[in-house]
């Protein structure tokens, strides 16, 4: 009896001691058809890998290599699950130290479809926004807190979208942080270990641009001089299959789910400051939006998100917005329509309300912008009057989920904003025959 009990003692001891060694996550990371990234943060150093195994399959069991989490690098850790096949769901199993961590939630991810030249693209959910503050007082600015109703975390883990853009202010640097890389790793770790964040992370494949807030100050642009710091925590904390185009620095990417592909741009590491008045005035800069239209004029994809952490075809020139910038708008639009680029769609971030931004264009189809924002960060409550704006404008915490469905000749996007209850706000629907 006494050997039955150290032994129970023993197995609690490091059960209790493997789950204080967890920060945060795992974390569902990109996927691909042969290739999951899959992400961990431990509080100390420590070795982390995940077993896996396909749910029809239990038998055959893969591990990730294996990694020590370091402190430079917030202890946080990508592994690849590169034993994988396409359009299958596999469990996963995380071990620290060599010990399973048990996760009160469904430990599953999925790997994209080889559907081309065989069958109709596959039905797409995923969910979008930005905005994602968590209170810290003692180093927020005094008075009530910015972040609130965290349980819209929870409202999006029960969607159960398969995967999730970040559309930046994905955390909130303050001023303790954004002078030093691991004040910069503290404000991620702070808010990627929100606990309703964690099964959000664990079932929910992620990916991301930012915005001002998780590059720098408020406002900040290309002079903000931490800014390769700034790129290096951010990279960090969303891994990403590759960032940056032409051998420069930036978050710039793309990737594709289904019949889908995202353009994401990188809206502060090449902003010029809104108050400059000679030289180049741009938010993306010239060899972005050339690798741009390069990226969507080759695209097969029936559906093309551009995503920006800020609004591109609000047309009131204010704040941050696209419009305050109007010559490099102008070339980017103009871009658009001379190519004759179908399938077009923006999704923004920034705003602290949500609106749905239509813009008519002379002889081809009208561009929308989705604005989702925020997830919990304060709201913005006299958005300024939109003409373009078609709806009414969302003015509590919410987010965006994007439902993809119908033949591959007759696809529809039904754009849905819920509040933080998961309850549904409005409603958009478009076919792929609109955006043509
Ligand atoms: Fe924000």
């Amino acid at each position: 009896m006494k050997k039955i009990f150290s032994l129970l003692f023993i197995i609690t001891i490091s059960v209790f001691s493997q789950k204080a060694l967890l920060q945060s996550g795992p974390m569902l990371g990109p996927t691909e058809m042969r290739e999951t990234m899959l992400w961990v943060q431990t509080t100390k150093a420590a070795q982390v890998k995940f077993a896996y195994w396909d749910k029809e399959k239990p038998k055959d069991k893969y591990e990730t290599k294996t990694a020590l989490t370091k402190e430079e690098d917030g202890f946080t850790a990508t592994l690849i699950a590169d034993k994988v096949e396409p359009g299958r769901i596999y469990n996963y199993k995380l071990y620290i130290n060599n010990k399973p961590v048990d996760l009160p939630y469904r430990n599953e991810f999925k790997t994209l479809k080889l559907w081309q030249w065989r069958e109709d693209p596959p039905e797409i959910n995923f969910v979008t926004g930005s905005c994602a503050y968590v209170n810290e007082p003692v180093y927020d600015r005094p008075g009530k807190g910015y972040g609130s109703d965290y349980e819209i975390f929870t409202a999006i883990y029960e969607k159960k979208p398969d995967f999730m853009v970040w559309l930046g202010d994905n955390y909130y640097l303050r001023e303790v942080d954004w002078n030093t890389r691991s004040g910069m790793i503290k404000r991620a770790t702070h808010t990627r270990s929100l606990p309703e964040l964690q099964p959000v992370w664990g079932t929910v494949h992620q990916y991301g641009t930012w915005d001002d807030h998780d590059y720098g100050p408020n406002n900040s642009d290309m002079g903000f001089i931490h800014k390769f710091k700034a790129l290096e925590v951010f990279k960090l904390f969303f891994p990403m299959n590759s960032y940056g185009i032409n051998g420069k620095p930036g978050l710039t990417t793309s990737f594709e789910w289904g019949d889908c592909e995202f353009f994401m741009l990188d809206n502060r590491f090449y902003r010029t400051p809104n108050d400059r008045k000679t030289g180049y005035r741009g938010i993306f800069g010239e060899e972005q939006i050339e690798w741009l239209i390069n990226a969507l004029v080759s695209s097969n994809a029936t559906f093309k998100f551009i995503i920006s952490g800020g609004q591109v075809l609000n047309p009131v020139a204010k704040y941050e917005n696209y419009s305050t910038y109007p010559e490099e708008q102008q070339k980017l639009l103009s871009l658009l329509k001379a190519e004759n680029i179908p399938g077009v769609i923006f999704l923004s971030g920034d705003r602290h309300h949500s609106e749905l931004t239509k813009m008519e264009r002379e002889g081809t189809y009208p561009l929308y912008d989705f604005t989702a924002s925020s997830f919990t960060a304060g709201i913005f409550t006299q958005p300024e009057d939109n003409e373009w704006r078609v709806g009414e404008v969302i003015k509590k915490h919410n987010f965006l989920h994007i439902n993809v469905s119908g033949k591959r000749k007759d696809r529809v996007l039904k754009c849905t904003y819920y509040d933080k209850d998961g309850k549904e706000i409005s409603v958009f629907t478009l076919k792929a025959a609109d955006l043509k």
